[in-house]
């Protein structure tokens, strides 16, 4: 298998994403000017991967029981006694907010005949399975068993609930199937310097939406981890988009690609005014008057730095000293396996999961985090979308609905492909798609243990 080390793969013709920083009208954050040296094999990865049933199981024994994941934010369980559940394959999680800062996990299975303890997101002061009435306290001491006599085999010190490993970052709540892990802050690594100017703990959990796609979880987040798929997909975006002007870099755990936005891309045959660039951003009929103008002198960059500058001038004290690379460009972050929060003040959260035992299903989420000012908001729902509807049948994502629905068009027909391909490999690109090289020798490494 080839290898290079990332910087040194060859890059797209135009401005580079380093040389555009220095374009900048304020100061540029060190974190945008980290680059990894990274040597990456996985160039090709065996189809079989996405597709076979022994793969998936596979991964629920060695990745899913093993690592890392995001489970809920800590906002949605903010008072003692507040639940909620979290599932992954055919696994389930209860977390439980135990004392006003301790949050508990257990394995969301009775110890009496099995019943999940608990269905949905809720409030109790104590876990009480529905079916006989078992009874634990918040920490997982036995409380209760209805007809006592009837089990004195059941001894209460041996019947606490088992509990999972629980960690926290960023108002996240991690868990981990495995006592022996190492600690959730290892495995983060550099991660939290990265967001130090970027709080995401500071923020409110405004939109969740949730949908089944037809594909293995594994082409789903592949989706949303490259720009590299914008000139086919997104046409209507290459007027303001630097797509293979991006930067892309991958450290221990996580990865990072940067999408400069009104700059224009080396794809487009011809040469964008400032407005075509801006007008690209936001859906319109061609006989509409533009949403914005760029006045004379201005780049379309600076004018979207500075909206976004007004828009978030209530709820982000710093924001006048934010770079317009910070509040223009997308900043996509991939945390292994399946966790991608966006930087600065993009908003977007993704999670990707296999829909139960199925590897042609999946479970794709859209979060947004936005920041606030006073008393937080309460978090929203999650939107659950049937699988006949599309992304904008949630009004609550905006103008990026669309573009959603772009991306995820391809993805049932990704998955069918696969199952059709009668070659054994796909092949990935040497830069473009380094996200995708990191995550899968990662997941290599994690499934060869
Ligand atoms: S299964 Fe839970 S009390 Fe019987
Ligand atoms: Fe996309």
């Amino acid at each position: 298998m080839a290898s290079e080390t990332a910087t040194e793969a060859a890059r797209s013709p135009g401005i580079s994403y380093q040389q555009l920083l220095d374009t900048d009208t304020r100061p540029v954050p060190e974190v945008l000017r980290w680059q990894s040296e990274r040597e990456l094999p996985a160039v090709r990865v065996p189809i079989e991967r996405y597709t076979s049933r022994a793969w998936h199981d596979l991964e629920v024994e060695r990745l899913w029981k093993k690592t890392w994941q995001f489970a809920c934010r800590e906002e949605e369980i903010p008072e003692v006694g507040d639940r909620t559940v979290y599932e992954i394959a055919d696994l389930s999680v209860l977390i439980v907010r135990a004392g006003a800062s301790e949050i508990r996990a257990y394995p969301n299975a009775c110890l009496h005949r099995g019943r999940a303890l608990c269905d949905g997101p809720g409030r109790a002061a104590e876990i009480r399975c529905p079916f006989h009435g078992w009874t634990w306290d918040l920490d997982g001491q036995l409380k209760r068993i209805p007809a006592r006599w009837d089990f004195p085999h059941v001894e209460r010190e041996r019947t606490r609930l088992p509990e999972l490993r629980v960690g926290r970052w960023g108002g996240f709540v991690f868990v981990n199937f495995d006592p022996g892990a190492p600690p959730l802050a290892a495995h983060l690594g550099e991660l939290p310097r990265h967001f130090e100017r970027w709080p995401l703990e500071r923020r409110y959990k405004e939109a969740h939406v949730a949908k089944r796609l037809p594909c293995n979880w594994k082409v789903a987040q592949e989706a949303f981890m490259e720009a590299y798929h914008v000139v086919a997909t997104h046409p209507q975006m290459l007027p303001g988009i630097g797509d293979a002007n991006s930067q892309y870099d991958a450290w221990d755990s996580f990865s990072r690609a940067i999408t400069p936005n009104m700059t224009p891309s080396p794809h487009l045959g011809w040469e964008p005014s400032e407005q075509d660039m801006l007008d690209s951003m936001f859906t319109r009929s061609v006989d509409a008057e533009p949403l914005l103008r760029v006045p004379e002198g201005m780049t379309a960059r600076q004018l979207l730095a500075q909206v976004s500058r007004m828009q978030l001038q209530a709820s982000v004290p710093s924001v006048q000293d934010l770079s317009d690379a910070e509040l223009a460009d997308s900043f996509y972050y991939t945390v292994f396996p399946n966790f991608h929060p966006w930087g600065a003040y993009n908003r977007i959260v993704y999670r990707f999961r296999p829909a139960g035992n199925d590897p042609d299903h999946s479970i794709m989420e859209v979060i947004y985090l936005a920041p606030f000012r006073g008393r937080r908001p309460p978090p929203a729902p999650v939107h659950w979308l049937g699988d006949d509807e599309d992304w904008t049948q949630a009004p609550e994502l905006g103008f990026l609905a669309r573009v959603f629905n772009q991306d995820t068009a391809n993805l049932g027909r990704v998955q069918r492909g696969l199952h059709a391909a009668q070659h054994a490999h796909v092949t990935f690109g040497r830069y473009q798609e380094t996200k995708l090289r990191h995550f899968h020798a990662l997941l290599e490494r994690m499934l060869a243990a």
